[in-house]
């Protein structure tokens, strides 16, 4: 178990922020990276070629030890939206070929596939919600020889469901299927390990779970994608791109690895040293004890929120960090805003109240969270 951080973000005592899963806040480390980086361009003069290179260089390196990659397989984004991008844009989807998505999923992870579909005469196949909650049956059941993409999440970002990777990878593998993740609602907060995995492309924001900045995202693609088509033809994606004195010697040929799918101007010192700051932490804290920690302060959330009538996913068919909380009878009107004059953030999606607290809560602020659920239910 990891002891309590919030020392090292800026959170005032009387603030219950109970959100990570809508933005973390960047904790000092990270402010302190992104200044410098910041400051890096009021003197331009002291800015040299490779600084155009090694903060990206770090990053990746950093993203590629949280997933146990190698470091060729990671590239650089703005967005998850981007990288779904790449992934539809390199798949291969017959006439008639399937892509199966779960419902509710982040359209981020939807429109994508929508116009890959339309293009391509395949159809998109939505798995419904599940009574039992149980996600990880509900894909298996609903994979077939016509499957030919999986587009999915780990955690429903709505309620927290879980989806188990390793079973569904390894099914979509017998079925032929290309897998491609959106695992912004996970990583960082629950242990994911490409080898164990396989997936075809895997992308995260980073401005969650992960702790960084916004407007920056990392995108894992296997080595057998890595020579396909990126979404922007860079400068600084092909060959030889560090010698600026030799750039208008057109290069047919690109980087190496993943790089060639870095997003233009991916080289922001302050959006790139923020993130590497934040990944070092995680790292430091360790994903697994980050989860656990997560995890069973959940369990108690979960546990007092089943004891007062309200409906949660059971704990195996939920990420342990993530709580979406469900009111049978009704929610009562206005209880986000409710919650806010109180200084206690919460977000509401679909019927549920989403209740993602972070190594920075204390119990305190789980007790006054309950303190005012209990008096509207009262
Ligand atoms: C599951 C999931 N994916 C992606 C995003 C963000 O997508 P994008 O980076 O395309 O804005 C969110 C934001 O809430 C999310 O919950």
């Amino acid at each position: 178990m990891i002891s309590n951080q919030r020392d090292k973000f800026d959170m005032p005592d009387d603030v219950a922020y109970l959100n990570c899963a809508y933005m973390s806040p960047l904790m000092h480390s990270v402010v302190a990276a992104m200044g410098e980086g910041i400051v890096s361009k009021t003197r331009p003069w002291t800015y040299r070629p490779e600084d155009f290179f090694t903060p990206a260089e770090e990053f990746r390196t950093l993203a590629a030890r949280l997933i146990h990659a190698d470091v060729e397989a990671i590239a650089v984004i703005p967005s998850v939206s981007y990288g779904i991008q790449i992934a539809a844009n390199n798949l291969p989807l017959s006439a008639g070929g399937e892509i199966l998505l779960i419902e509710d999923q982040f359209p981020s992870n939807v429109y994508a596939w929508r116009e890959k579909a339309k293009a391509c005469g395949g159809h998109i196949n939505t798995i419904p919600r599940p009574e039992n909650g149980n996600w990880t049956e509900a894909v298996l059941q609903a994979m077939s020889v016509r499957t030919e993409i999986l587009a999915l999440p780990a955690t429903h970002w709505v309620d927290g469901g879980f989806l188990d990777l390793e079973k569904i990878g390894k099914a979509g593998r017998d079925v032929g299927a290309a897998l491609v993740l959106d695992l912004t609602q996970s990583l960082g907060a629950m242990p994911f390990d490409v080898r164990a995995v396989a997936p075809d492309f895997m992308i995260s924001a980073c401005y969650k779970w992960l702790m960084g900045p916004y407007s920056l995202g990392m995108i894992y693609i296997a080595p057998r994608w890595q020579s396909g088509v990126p979404l922007e033809h860079t400068w600084m994606g092909r060959a030889g791109s560090e010698d600026f004195s030799r750039l208008v010697d057109y290069q047919d040929r690109f980087q190496p690895g993943a790089r060639r799918f870095d997003m233009g101007e991916k080289s922001n010192p302050a959006q790139l040293k923020g993130a590497s700051a934040a990944l070092s932490q995680l790292l430091d804290w360790g994903v697994e004890n980050i989860s656990e920690t997560l995890g069973a302060r959940n369990s108690i959330v979960a546990d007092r929120a089943r004891g007062m009538g309200l409906s949660v996913v059971s704990d195996g068919l939920r990420s342990p960090h993530y709580l979406g909380i469900g009111f049978p009878s009704g929610m009562p009107e206005g209880l986000p805003e409710i919650l806010a004059v109180e200084n206690i953030f919460v977000s509401v999606r679909g019927d549920a109240v989403r209740v993602t607290p972070h190594l920075y809560n204390t119990d305190a602020d789980i007790e006054r969270l309950f303190d005012v659920l209990q008096k509207l239910m009262a």
